[in-house]
C-alpha cells in the first residue's frame, strides 16, 4: 500500500506523541500540549501508511508574512523514501498560495534544523541563516542552548 498523503488532515495528539517518540523529540511534549500545538497550527500535513501516522509536518504563522516549521518528522521505517520531501513540498505550496517568503513575496519561511538534519533541508531550497536569534531567558536556558550550538556545528564540520 502506498503513502498518503493530506494537508489539513485531523491528526490525533496521541499519534502525534508517537510518531514523536520514534524519532526520539518527545521528551518535553505531552498529549496536552500536542493538542494545543495542532489546534494552533495554521498548515499541517501528514503522512500515512494504512492509516498510520508516518510524517508531519506542522506550519505556525500568520499566514500574511511569517510561516515556521514547527514540526518535520518522519518515522524511522520510513526515512530516506521521499516523505519528508513531499510533505515539505506541501508546505512550500501553501507559503506560494500565502505569498509568504517564497520567489519575490516577502516574508519569512523559516525553520530551525536539527543537528544532522540541515543536509536534507538544504537539498529542498532553504539555506543558513547566521542572523537567527533564539531567547535564553536563564542561564542554563543559554547553556543549553549554547551546548546544542555546538554540538550542532560539529556535526555540520563533518560533511
Ligand atoms: C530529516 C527527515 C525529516 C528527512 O525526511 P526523509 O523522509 O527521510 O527525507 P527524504 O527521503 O524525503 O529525503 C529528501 C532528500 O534529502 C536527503 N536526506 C534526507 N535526510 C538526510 C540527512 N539526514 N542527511 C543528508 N541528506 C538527507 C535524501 O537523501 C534525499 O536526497 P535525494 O532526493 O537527493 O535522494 C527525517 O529523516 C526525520 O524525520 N528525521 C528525524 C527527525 C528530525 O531530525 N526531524 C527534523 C527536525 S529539524
Amino acid at each position: 500500500m502506498e503513502t498518503e498523503f493530506t494537508a489539513n488532515d485531523q491528526v490525533a495528539p496521541e499519534e502525534m506523541q508517537s510518531l514523536l517518540e520514534s524519532v526520539g523529540g518527545a521528551p518535553y511534549s505531552s498529549i496536552e500540549r500536542n493538542a494545543t500545538a495542532l489546534s494552533g497550527s495554521i498548515f499541517v500535513a501528514a503522512a500515512r501508511h494504512k492509516g498510520r501516522l508516518v510524517g508531519l509536518l506542522r506550519l505556525v504563522g500568520d499566514g500574511a508574512y511569517v510561516l515556521h516549521v514547527a514540526d518535520m518528522q518522519v518515522h524511522p521505517d520510513f526515512q530516506r523514501k521521499g516523505v519528508g520531501r513531499k510533505l515539505m513540498g506541501m508546505a512550500i505550496d501553501f507559503a506560494r498560495k500565502k505569498k509568504t517568503g517564497t520567489g519575490d513575496n516577502s516574508g519569512e519561511f523559516t525553520l530551525f534544523a536539527r543537528a544532522g538534519a540541515d543536509a536534507f533541508y538544504e537539498k529542498l531550497g532553504f539555506i543558513l541563516a547566521p542572523n537567527g536569534m533564539v531567547l535564553t531567558d536563564t542561564g542554563s536556558r543559554r547553556n543549553h542552548e549554547l551546548d546544542h550550538q555546538r554540538r550542532w556545528a560539529k556535526q555540520r564540520a563533518k560533511r
